[in-house]
């Protein structure tokens, strides 16, 4: 009951054609090697694949992007491929409610395991990846171009 307090004046919906521009925006402001638009437009276009869900504040005017995250279905495997909350809003349960809501779909679609990527340095995305129970098993060195972090390869393997 707290939460649906919380999340009172947000919704979550699928990615659309009309919210690329704002998606595209947002991930800039929140990656230092951002998706271009272009890309995330290619993700329209596999939609038996690629699954976004998107959280926008109702309460405010134009109803802005809160935050995203998507996944692509590979048989029985969930692969995240991105998750940002806007800066204002972290820290407040929007991370962790958006990704349990887009792994319980990814659950109903069939997919029993979850893999992701993660920067050495981020410790907020590891926290919140751990709570959903994800583990580290793998490093992948240097992997990041524009700054030569290792990349973390994290499972969650009974999802
Ligand atoms: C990672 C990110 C999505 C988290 O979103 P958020 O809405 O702030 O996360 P939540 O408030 O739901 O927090 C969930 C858990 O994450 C962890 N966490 C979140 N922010 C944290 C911080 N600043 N320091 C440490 N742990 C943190 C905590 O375990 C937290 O659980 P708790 O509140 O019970 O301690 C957000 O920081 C973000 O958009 N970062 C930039 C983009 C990014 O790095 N994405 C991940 C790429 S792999």
């Amino acid at each position: 009951v707290a939460d649906q307090g919380r999340f009172a004046s947000l919704t979550f919906e699928l990615l659309q054609a009309g919210d690329l521009d704002e998606l595209a925006g947002l991930e800039k402001e929140c990656f230092s090697l951002p998706w271009s638009r272009a890309l995330f437009a290619e993700e329209l276009k596999h939609p038996e694949l690629s699954h976004w869900l998107l959280v926008r504040d109702e309460a405010l005017p134009g109803r802005p992007l809160a935050g995203y995250m998507g996944f692509w279905k590979a048989g029985d495997e969930a692969h995240v491929v991105n998750l940002a909350v806007q800066p204002g809003r972290r820290g407040q349960g929007l991370g962790f409610e958006l990704a349990t809501r887009i792994l319980d779909q990814a659950r109903a679609m069939g997919c029993r395991r979850a893999t992701l990527e993660v920067r050495a340095t981020n410790l907020p995305a590891q926290r919140l990846y751990e709570k959903l129970g994800f583990q580290t098993i793998a490093v992948r060195r240097r992997y990041y171009s524009d700054n030569q972090e290792d990349a973390l390869i994290l499972w969650n393997n009974a999802l």
